[in-house]
């Protein structure tokens, strides 16, 4: 396992002023290392998607320092002039229903990733086959998202993740929409990547039939890190 690439330490995010003010996250201190993967689960409101994306740099803290992949990200202010590069070259999004774009195909949506961050068409085209390919989804390269299965379009969706070779993962249910088996599959697959790229996985569930797949569980309560376990997820 390598350096830790996800780093927060005393990070804060409120919403509103006032009485109407919520603390959806307090004094949140999390590593999450390159080549793990790491679950985190809590009540409905308890502030996993806030803190997604509060490390997705799409909502700003109000405290703390949070580094990515080696660089101070967060500080009393954001230290990075361009979000929307560090967003598409270091993190990749899996969200629960896949989000494919629905007029692309599937090597499409996967190159599009890519040529939004300047690769040429044709090599983000080349490298998108490759991708699905790896992920054992190639034979749909040229399906609509419409005629894909559930499973289908969540590898393509992961596909469409790893397109820049981020160093961060990031998914938030990404296998609600699925039954055990493509659930296992989809784990199996980030687990896969997580290992073979170094890179950081983190994905909110709360799904129990895959609590078993995770390196690490960190459990949420009212905006805190209630409890972060070691699991004993097979290699
Ligand atoms: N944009 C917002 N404006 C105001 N309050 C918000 C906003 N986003 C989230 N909250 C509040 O912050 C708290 C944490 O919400 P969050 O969406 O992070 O919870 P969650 O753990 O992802 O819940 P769920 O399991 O239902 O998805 C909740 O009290 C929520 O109402
Ligand atoms: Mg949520």
């Amino acid at each position: 396992m390598s350096a830790p690439l996800v780093e927060l330490a005393g990070i804060a995010k409120g919403f509103g002023q006032g009485e109407a003010r919520v603390q959806a996250l307090t004094d949140i201190h999390l590593s999450v290392s390159g080549g793990e993967v790491v679950g985190l689960r809590g009540p409905s409101g308890s502030g996993k998607s806030t803190l997604l994306n509060v490390i997705a740099c799409i909502l700003e803290p109000d405290a703390g320092v949070m580094r990515l992949a080696g660089e101070t990200v967060w500080e009393g202010g954001w230290r990075i002039k361009d979000l929307r590069a560090l967003r598409r070259t270091r993190i990749g999004f899996i969200f629960q229903f896949h989000n494919l774009l629905p007029f692309l195909d599937a090597t499409d949506n996967v190159a599009l990733a890519m040529t939004l961050a300047g690769t040429p068409l044709a090599e983000a085209r080349r490298r998108a086959r490759a991708l699905l390919d790896h992920l054992d989804v190639g034979r749909r390269a040229h399906a609509m998202p419409a005629k894909l299965s559930g499973g289908e379009a969540q590898r393509v969706a992961i596909a469409r993740a790893l397109a820049n070779r981020p160093a961060i993962i990031l998914a938030d249910e990404p296998t609600a929409a699925l039954d055990s088996e493509r659930a296992r599959v989809v784990m199996a697959l980030l687990r896969q990547v997580a290992r073979e790229q170094g890179v950081a996985v983190l994905v909110v569930t709360h799904d129990e039939k895959i609590f078993d797949r995770f390196d690490r569980m960190v459990s949420l309560r009212d905006g805190r890190i209630e409890a972060d376990q070691r699991t004993c997820a097979p290699a």
